[in-house]
């Protein structure tokens, strides 16, 4: 046979083949998780794990598209998307839930409420955490997991040590009432803005500072923006990992009964790194040599949380006043 015959052949086998194979290996199941950090910090390594483990013990029933960076939507944009059924999974900061609707998750951004990441799995990990997520139902999301990421810097490009030092810095903030009150009470400006458009606030001076665990803030280049970084673990970020409930609930249940599992060990993959993570992030900082890196006294920082009381006190009945109750019950917070 002539080599044109044969690729000719090979083309005529390979249409009829399509079909059969069409018939043999049904479509996966797509779940596109979408989010806005780096793939080299707690949340994007543990979707990516996700994304390993759901493919290899579904066989490949389950496809997981993972869109990093804020790839596909930013953050108002990615929840309502959400919403619409456009995507299916995100893992948005405990501090975005709000816009929605479900302002509870803001006791999170509370300053100084959790010392340590035992105090905060205490909630998380708890009662309340759940509590918090069933809210999420009636939005048409399911929440499945908290991903730990962690303790918030706060960077300027003038050093940030005392209360005073804040007045009149415009600070940008995730889309949280508590977040701008904790700002506002230390003399700042807050300024709503989404993660992706932070550098470049930053770097053209429309924002002079910022706050986030050392892992986004490294990841993000933000320190060779910001001249000084305080290690003032003032607040928590951590996340929330949300699905449409429509598309969950609709799944097979050998196939939901398979992810539930999986995402039971991603979420212990990303409580793993997180720490780590955040302390190589700040090494790196550190090591880079562009931003100073400020360590607060005890009474300094004692100040600070004096101060930033206030927006405990300013979003109790928004919150909900027993939630906040139960919190401080689990993690022991005293004003001061
Ligand atoms: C931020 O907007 O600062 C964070 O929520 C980003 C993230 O998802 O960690």
């Amino acid at each position: 046979m002539s080599l044109k015959a044969c690729l000719k052949a090979l083309a005529m086998a390979a249409a009829l083949a399509l079909p059969l194979n069409a018939v043999a290996a049904p479509a996966p199941i797509v779940i596109k998780f979408s989010h806005v950090v780096a793939q080299n910090t707690p949340k994007g390594q543990a979707a990516d794990y996700f994304k390993k483990i759901a493919e290899e013990r579904t066989k490949g029933r389950v496809k997981v598209e993972v869109y990093p960076n804020s790839q596909l939507y930013k953050d108002k944009e990615e929840m309502e998307a959400l919403q619409l059924g456009a995507v299916q999974m995100l893992a948005p900061s405990l501090a975005k839930f709000a816009p929605l609707g479900v302002r509870e998750f803001e006791v999170f951004d509370l300053p100084f409420i959790f010392d340590n990441y035992q105090e905060l799995h205490k909630v998380t990990q708890g009662p309340v955490g759940a509590k918090l997520l069933k809210k999420l139902e009636p939005k048409g999301i399911i929440g499945l997991a908290y991903w730990d990421n962690g303790f918030k810097v706060m960077s300027a490009n003038k050093p940030l040590r005392s209360v005073a030092d804040f007045k009149g810095q415009k600070m940008r903030i995730q889309s949280s009432k508590v977040l701008d009150s904790q700002m506002r009470a230390m003399g700042a400006i807050p300024q709503v803005m989404a993660f992706s458009e932070v550098y470049q606030a930053l770097q053209t001076g429309v924002v002079n500072g910022t706050e986030n665990p050392p892992s986004n803030l490294y990841t993000q280049k933000m320190h060779e923006v910001q001249k000084y970084v305080t290690l003032s673990d003032h607040g928590y970020l951590g996340y929330a990992v949300i699905v449409n409930k429509k598309f969950w609930e609709g799944l097979p249940a050998d196939i939901r009964t398979t992810l539930t599992a999986c995402m039971k060990d991603a979420t212990k993959f990303a409580n793993d790194v997180a720490k780590k993570d955040n302390d190589e992030a700040l090494a790196g900082v550190k090591k880079s040599g562009r931003s100073q890196l400020i360590a607060l006294t005890p009474q300094e920082r004692a100040a600070w949380k004096k101060a930033m009381d206030k927006a405990h006190k300013e979003n109790t009945s928004r919150i909900g006043a027993d939630i906040v109750k139960e919190v401080y019950a689990a993690t022991g917070y005293t004003a001061n």
